[in-house]
């Protein structure tokens, strides 16, 4: 069991084609839930999600993320800023590639009043954020990766996007959140259309860790 577990851990992959095939409601909610029981701050789950199964929505929201692609190159100089041109035509599918998922999750952070506000002004450094507004940030995304370990399990691919935030003012007045909410993340999912995809190369663990 416990080898199990760490297998689907391991297997887990950012998945960008999918099957047409439709995701029940159920399957999302039963996600979400999963997602839900994720640690966060005070328990504030300072979180909300928002599925988008409409087409001419999905569009829209690319549509979005594509004038902010354009509006980019528009403002580079052509010649002294050829390389970052090319660069964003190149990668323009790694912003929009969401849209050809049967559902785009949107994973959204809601401000919360933290019972530790006021150590606030004992320890930031100058522009440093809130101790609340860091917490809500790493709530959120502990819950976005048991969302996709859930769907993993469930034999749904994800994939967390935060290149789609380039427009995510635009994004969150289509989908309608709050003035003070933020999209942390655009999660389009479905049956993946490659089941075993392999892993990008990982650092060793003797570059990443030190013992003291
Ligand atoms: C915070 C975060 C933001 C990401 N943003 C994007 C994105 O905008 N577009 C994309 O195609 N993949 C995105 N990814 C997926 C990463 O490229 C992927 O996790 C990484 O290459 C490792 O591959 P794996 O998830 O298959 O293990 C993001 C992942 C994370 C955690």
């Amino acid at each position: 069991m416990q080898q199990e577990l760490i297998d689907v851990i391991l297997s887990r992959r950012s998945h960008r084609k999918f099957l047409p095939d439709p995701v029940p409601k159920d399957d999302i909610e039963k996600i979400i839930y999963i997602a839900t029981m994720s640690p966060s701050a005070t328990n504030s789950q300072p979180w909300e999600y928002v599925a988008v199964y409409d087409n001419a929505v999905k569009e829209e929201l690319a549509n979005a993320v594509l004038k902010k692609l354009e509006l980019m190159s528009s403002n580079l100089d052509k010649d002294k800023d050829a390389r970052q041109i090319k660069l964003i035509s190149k990668s323009s599918f790694y912003f929009t590639f969401f849209k050809e998922a049967p559902v785009v999750i949107f994973a959204i952070a809601k401000p919360y009043k933290s019972v530790m506000d006021f150590i606030n002004e004992y320890f930031l450094e100058e522009d440093e954020p809130s101790f609340a507004y860091e917490a809500s940030i790493q709530s959120v995304s502990a819950s976005i990766l048991q969302l996709q370990i859930a769907a993993h399990i469930m034999g749904y691919g994800s994939c967390w996007m935060t290149a789609p935030n380039i427009a995510k003012r635009e994004m969150g007045k289509i989908i309608g959140i709050h003035d003070n909410d933020r999209i942390i993340a655009t999660i389009p999912l479905g049956k993946p259309a490659t089941k075993s995809l392999s892993a990008p190369r990982r650092k060793s663990v003797n570059e990443v860790l030190r013992f003291i």
